[in-house]
């Protein structure tokens, strides 16, 4: 029997759908009448304090989401394997927003904004895409996508991951070790690391500082679609008063939604979304979760199973 635990998005909805996708397997929601041992497969979504109670015979937790820091901190959470979301349509989605700012940025947005409020006519031309260098931190599922849609576009590109990498028309730097090498050359830093203790924080003063500065016009940028977890806010608001970083694009922070109070708000090189870089669909989320069920009633090993160790 799979059950679903889903908070802040139409739980009725996608149970429907497993329901659909599924049948004849049982497909349960919370507040209905089910045995809680019958259940095997729990599919969750910012879980409550009391959603696995009861669960003595689950194989698996289905994590909608594609990060599971926030599920790792449960206080009950079993010790059946976290599944995780992988996704070709989650990935394309979080490339469209990286590619957006990534170009909007390289083309110096808001500089000519700036001119146009002011009726300036400053025929600034910005460099060519292979002089500027793109950083992605996080070589991932989410990190490779947005290296594939952004190299025939021409940046230049490096990336830095836990362990080394060799992807092509990508500069790979890895570990503590190299982290610095990494920043060196980057303009425009992309995140999207997994939050975990290690990389908690990551994006702040020191980092920002050895950013690459003598290239991009207006200094380097920020990009963070990953958790919010890994700016420090304040040192982000500094670095663009002073003119540290020449601009941030934000989609996660470290309270969501974000306070109406934060400076960031106001900052006119801040370009905030809610959260919104990339969704886990219903349509997809259904077919991937369901066949990854399916498989392993008949026998098949999971997949994207999260490293507990790791965290992530
Ligand atoms: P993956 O697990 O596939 O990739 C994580 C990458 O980060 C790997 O390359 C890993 O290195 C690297 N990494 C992990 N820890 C470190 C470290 N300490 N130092 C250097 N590199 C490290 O994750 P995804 O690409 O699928 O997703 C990334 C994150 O994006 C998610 O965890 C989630 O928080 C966020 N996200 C945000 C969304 C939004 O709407 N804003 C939507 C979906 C996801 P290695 O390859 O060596 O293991
Ligand atoms: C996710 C997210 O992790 O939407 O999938 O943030």
């Amino acid at each position: 029997m799979l059950l679903l635990h889903l908070s802040d998005v139409d739980e009725a909805s996608w149970a429907k759908a497993f329901a659909e996708a599924l049948a004849p397997y049982p497909v349960v929601r919370r507040g209905e009448q089910f045995d809680p041992a019958d259940i095997r497969y729990i599919f969750v979504w910012k879980p409550k304090a009391d959603a696995f109670d009861g669960l003595v015979n689950l194989e698996a937790v289905l994590s909608l989401g594609a990060g599971v820091d926030a599920l790792l901190k449960h206080p009950n959470l079993p010790e059946a394997p976290i599944v995780r979301f992988v996704d070709e349509d989650l990935s394309q989605r979080m490339s469209d927003y990286v590619v957006a700012h990534v170009t909007m940025h390289h083309r110096q947005f808001s500089r000519f904004r700036d001119d146009q409020a002011a009726r300036r006519w400053s025929q600034f031309y910005p460099p060519a895409a292979s002089e500027t260098t793109v950083g992605i931190m996080g070589m991932g599922v989410l990190g490779q996508d947005a290296a594939k849609r952004l190299r025939p576009l021409g940046f230049d590109l490096r990336s830095w991951s836990r362990t080394p990498k060799s992807i092509e028309g990508v500069q790979g730097f890895s570990g503590q070790e190299q982290f610095d090498a990494f920043l060196s050359g980057t303009e425009i830093l992309v995140n999207l690391l997994p939050l975990t203790p290690e990389t908690t924080g990551i994006l702040n003063s020191a980092t920002f500082a050895k950013l690459r500065r003598d290239r991009l016009a207006g200094g380097p940028v920020i990009i963070n679609a990953a958790r919010g977890g890994h700016q420090k806010e304040a040192d982000i608001v500094a670095a663009l008063r002073q003119g540290v970083l020449g601009a941030a694009s934000l989609d996660v922070f470290e309270v969501e939604p974000l306070p109406a109070d934060s400076p960031l708000w106001e900052q006119p090189n801040c370009y905030i979304t809610p959260h919104i870089a990339a969704i886990s669909s219903e349509r997809s989320g259904v077919a991937y979760f369901s066949r990854i069920l399916r498989d392993h009633e008949a026998g098949k090993p999971l997949v994207n199973v999260v490293d507990r160790d790791r965290g992530y």
